[in-house]
C-alpha cells in the first residue's frame, strides 16, 4: 500500500506571482502499489485549484487501475476551513460517481464551483456559473471573461480529451473557479489529462524543442495541432487564434494567465510573457487565470479587443507567411512520389536537385506528405539522411514534416534520430 500524505501547505505560493512548485513536486505519476491511501488530515492550508489538479489525479490513478481512497479530517465547527472542508464543499468527495456515470456532475457549494467537462452541455454549464460570478462587476468583463473562458473550455474539449479502459471511459476535464472576496479577485483554473500542447502541435509540427517552445508556439497566431482536421465540438477547422487572442484580452484586462503543459510554464502577465521549464510538470494541461475586478471602465470593450487582436493577428501572420515564402522550399512529396512513395532513385534526385542546394542557400525545408499513405526506410533515408547529417541538431529546425501518417512521422524521426546522434 502506498500513503501519500499531502503536505501542510497544499498552495500555489504567491509572491510576484503564482508558484506551482510545491504542489506540482508532490504528485507521483509512477512508482506505486496497488492501493493508494491519500492521507489529506495533514494538510492545514489548502487553495481550490490545487484541489482541482488532486482530484484529476485521483481519476489518474483510478485510470491506472490503482484502488484509491481519501483520509478526511471530520468537519471543522469553527469557520477556518480545513482543506478536507474545502475538498467536500466543492462536491468532490462525488469523484467516483463523477467518474463512472457520464451524467453526473460534483453536487458542491453553488460558490466554489467544480464542474466536471466532457461535453458542449457541461461547457455551457461553466458559462453560465462565470456569468453568475462575473454579475455585478463591469459589464465588459462578464463578456471578456466568457470569451478567454470558452476559447480554453474548447481547448481543453478538443485537444485535451483523456480515455482509458480501452476507450470506454472519458476522464474530464475540469474547471474550478474561485471569487477571492476580499482581494475582489476571480480565479479559475481549467484542467486536463490529456497529451500535452507539445505532443499536440507534433501532429503537426516535427520535432517541437521542448514543452516550453510547445507553449510558446501555441500562443502564436494561427499555429495549431489540428491542421485540416474537423473538430467534433465546433464542426469547423481549428484556426489556430484561440490562445493568441486569449493572452491578448488577459493582457489588457491587467490579469495574469499561467499555462502549464508537460513541464513548460508560460505566465502571461500585462507587462510581459516569461516561461520556464519546470523540473516536475504536470501530466496534461492546465491554464490559471486571474482577474482582479475593479468597477473602473476598461479602457476598450470586447469587441474592440477582439478586433484589434484579430488585426495584429492577421499582420503576424502576414508577416510570417511573406518571410517564410521567400526562404522556404516546398516539396509536395505525393505530387513527385504518388500514394506509394518507395522510388529511391528519384529521392536522390530529388535530395541532389533540389533540397541540397536550396539548404545551401539558407532556405529551410517543408516537406509535405499529404496523400501519401506508406513511404519505407529506405526512400525517406535516400531523402534525408545527408541533409540531415549535413546539418546536424538543425536539422529539426530547418527540415519540417507536415501532414505524415504515423508511420511515416515515426521513420523520419527515427532518421533524424540516427543522423544527428
Ligand atoms: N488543453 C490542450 N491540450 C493539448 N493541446 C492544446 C491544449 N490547448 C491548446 N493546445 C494546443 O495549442 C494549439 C493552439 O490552441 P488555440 O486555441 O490557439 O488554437 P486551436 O484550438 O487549434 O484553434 P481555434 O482556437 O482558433 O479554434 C492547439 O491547436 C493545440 O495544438
Ligand atoms: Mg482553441
Amino acid at each position: 500500500m502506498s500513503v501519500l500524505v499531502l503536505p501542510a501547505q497544499f498552495t500555489f505560493k504567491a509572491k510576484d506571482s503564482l508558484d506551482f512548485k510545491a504542489v506540482l513536486e508532490w504528485f507521483d505519476w509512477d512508482n506505486l502499489d496497488q492501493d493508494v491511501v491519500i492521507d489529506v488530515r495533514t494538510c492545514k492550508l489548502a487553495n481550490y485549484q490545487a484541489l482541482a489538479l488532486l482530484l484529476l489525479y485521483v481519476w489518474h490513478l483510478k485510470s491506472k487501475g490503482h484502488a484509491v481512497s481519501l483520509e478526511l479530517s471530520p468537519s471543522s465547527q469553527d469557520s477556518r476551513q480545513s482543506p478536507s472542508d474545502m475538498w467536500r464543499r466543492m462536491g468532490a468527495v462525488g469523484w467516483s460517481q463523477v467518474l463512472y456515470e457520464r451524467g453526473n456532475q460534483f453536487k458542491g457549494s453553488t460558490v466554489k464551483p467544480l464542474i466536471a467537462i466532457r461535453s458542449r452541455d457541461d461547457a455551457a454549464t461553466a458559462l453560465s456559473k462565470a456569468e453568475e460570478f462575473a454579475k455585478g462587476f463591469n459589464v465588459e468583463y462578464e463578456k471578456t471573461l466568457q470569451y478567454v473562458l470558452s476559447e480554453l473550455l474548447y481547448n481543453t474539449m478538443e485537444h485535451g480529451q483523456r480515455w482509458f479502459n480501452n476507450n470506454r471511459i472519458q476522464i474530464p476535464s475540469i474547471i474550478q473557479f474561485t471569487w477571492y472576496e476580499k482581494r475582489n479577485e476571480i480565479s479559475f483554473i481549467v484542467a486536463d489529462l490529456g497529451i500535452g500542447i507539445k505532443k499536440h502541435l507534433e501532429m503537426a509540427y516535427p520535432a517541437v524543442e521542448d514543452d516550453l517552445e510547445a507553449l510558446r508556439m501555441a500562443i502564436k497566431p494561427q499555429i495549431s495541432g489540428t491542421f485540416g482536421k474537423l473538430n467534433s465540438y465546433s464542426g469547423k477547422n481549428n484556426a489556430g487564434v484561440g490562445l493568441y487572442i486569449s493572452t491578448n484580452i488577459v493582457q489588457k484586462l491587467g490579469s495574469e494567465m499561467y499555462l502549464v503543459s508537460g513541464q513548460g510554464l508560460l505566465h502571461v502577465s500585462p507587462r510581459d510573457i516569461t516561461g520556464k521549464l519546470l523540473t516536475k510538470g504536470w501530466l496534461g494541461t492546465f491554464v490559471l487565470v486571474t482577474v482582479k475586478l475593479t468597477d473602473k471602465k476598461l479602457p476598450v470593450n470586447l469587441h474592440e479587443m477582439l478586433s484589434q487582436a484579430r488585426d495584429a493577428a492577421l499582420r503576424e501572420i502576414a508577416s510570417r507567411e511573406g518571410k517564410e515564402l521567400a526562404d522556404k522550399l516546398v516539396v509536395d512529396v505525393g505530387n513527385y512520389f504518388g500514394k506509394y512513395a518507395e522510388n529511391k532513385e528519384g529521392a536522390i534526385e530529388i535530395r541532389d536537385r533540389k533540397l541540397l542546394p536550396s539548404l545551401q542557400e539558407g532556405k529551410d525545408i517543408l516537406l509535405d506528405f499529404a496523400n501519401v499513405s506508406s513511404a519505407p526506410h529506405s526512400f525517406l533515408s535516400a531523402l534525408l539522411a545527408t541533409p540531415i547529417k549535413s546539418l546536424g541538431m538543425l536539422a529539426y529546425r530547418r527540415i519540417k514534416v507536415t501532414n505524415a501518417t504515423p508511420e511515416i512521422r515515426e521513420t523520419i524521426d527515427y532518421i533524424f534520430d540516427e543522423n544527428t546522434a
